[in-house]
């Protein structure tokens, strides 16, 4: 997947609003996986293996931006 191009900076403003809201790094996994979840539990069979794999390519960029701004490289929460 390419980069986020023009909405890139709304994540990066996103991302350090999560800070305030308390958000943890692992949060993200979880809340990846429940999203999926409930894609797959209101959509069943019209939720193809296609669709979940753009899905989750989708979700893993834009998480994975998400931490890495608000947080680093290094993946430091805030105290
Ligand atoms: C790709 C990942 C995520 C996206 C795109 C996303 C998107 C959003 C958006 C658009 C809002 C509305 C408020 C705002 O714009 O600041 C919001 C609020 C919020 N999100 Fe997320 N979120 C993500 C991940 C998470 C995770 C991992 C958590 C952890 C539990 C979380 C917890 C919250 C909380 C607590 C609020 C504030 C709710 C409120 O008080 O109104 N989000 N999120």
């Amino acid at each position: 997947m390419g980069d986020l191009g023009h909405v890139w900076q709304s994540i990066v403003d996103l991302a350090i609003r999560h800070v305030r809201y308390g958000v943890k790094i692992e949060q993200y996994a979880f809340v990846g996986d429940v999203l999926l979840d409930t894609f797959k539990h209101i959509l069943g069979d019209r939720f193809t293996p296609a669709t979940r794999e753009a899905w989750e390519a989708l979700y893993a960029k834009i998480a994975s931006t998400m931490i890495r701004e608000a947080y680093g490289d290094y993946g430091i929460e805030p105290k």
